[in-house]
């Protein structure tokens, strides 16, 4: 092969390349899911630096706490690209990642006696929009603060069967508490993707 040959390959391979990783590049957002083996989640480690939807105080839904434990705060945050896309449809796209970060909650006694402000990271959970997924979406728990893993499998069995099935029955918008984030809940009753009762 003459070397002007060899060259029109390369240049042709690479060209190639370039291609699809544009394609790539369109059809997944670059703040999406990142995965290790395909499916084990890497946790988002910049996810404070994404859009912030709203959270609550003491919306705990684990049956075993004591309700006289102080209550914990909730912050649900999600990547920039998915939330601009629920602005304008109503709806998750795929490629949506919804982190769950819980903290304790403290008081401070000098300034207020009921008021309590958002304290330690207690642990991190997330969701994912991918049609990769069975059913498209996927659970991942990161654990406790003190020990957060980097990467995640997915919820399996009857522990993913627990997030599923509150996910599902109870909440505004496919399978997260839109009704818990005012402006996200404000676009779906305009873009008329609340589920009924909502
Ligand atoms: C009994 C109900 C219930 C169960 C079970 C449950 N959740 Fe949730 N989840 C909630 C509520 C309520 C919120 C609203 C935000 C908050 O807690 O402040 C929420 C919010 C979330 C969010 C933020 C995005 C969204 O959907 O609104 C993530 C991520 C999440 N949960 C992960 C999980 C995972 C992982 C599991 C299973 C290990 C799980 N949840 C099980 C009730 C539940």
């Amino acid at each position: 092969m003459t070397a002007k040959k060899k060259m029109a390959i390369v240049v042709g391979l690479a060209c190639g390349a370039a291609f699809l990783l544009t394609l790539q590049a369109q059809q997944r957002p670059s703040d999406g899911p990142r995965y290790t083996n395909g499916t084990n989640l890497v946790r988002p480690t910049d996810y404070r630096e994404w859009v912030y939807v709203g959270g609550g105080l003491g919306l705990t839904y684990d049956a075993a706490r004591n309700p006289q434990d102080p209550p914990r705060f909730g912050n649900v945050f999600v990547n920039p690209s998915a939330y601009r896309s629920f602005m304008q449809t109503g709806k998750w796209p795929d490629g949506t990642v919804l982190v769950l970060e819980s903290r304790f909650s403290e008081t401070d006694e000098l300034v207020s006696e009921r008021g309590r402000y958002q304290a330690k990271l207690r642990g991190i959970e997330a969701e994912v929009k991918d049609s990769r997924f069975p059913d498209g979406w996927a659970f991942y728990d990161f654990g406790n603060a003190d020990s957060l893993r980097d990467t995640a499998e997915p919820l399996v069995a009857e522990v993913v069967a627990r997030c599923v099935e509150c996910h599902t029955k109870n909440t505004a918008v496919e399978r997260t508490f839109v009704q818990f984030y005012p402006t996200l809940l404000e676009v779906a009753r305009q873009k008329g993707t609340l589920k009924p009762g909502f």
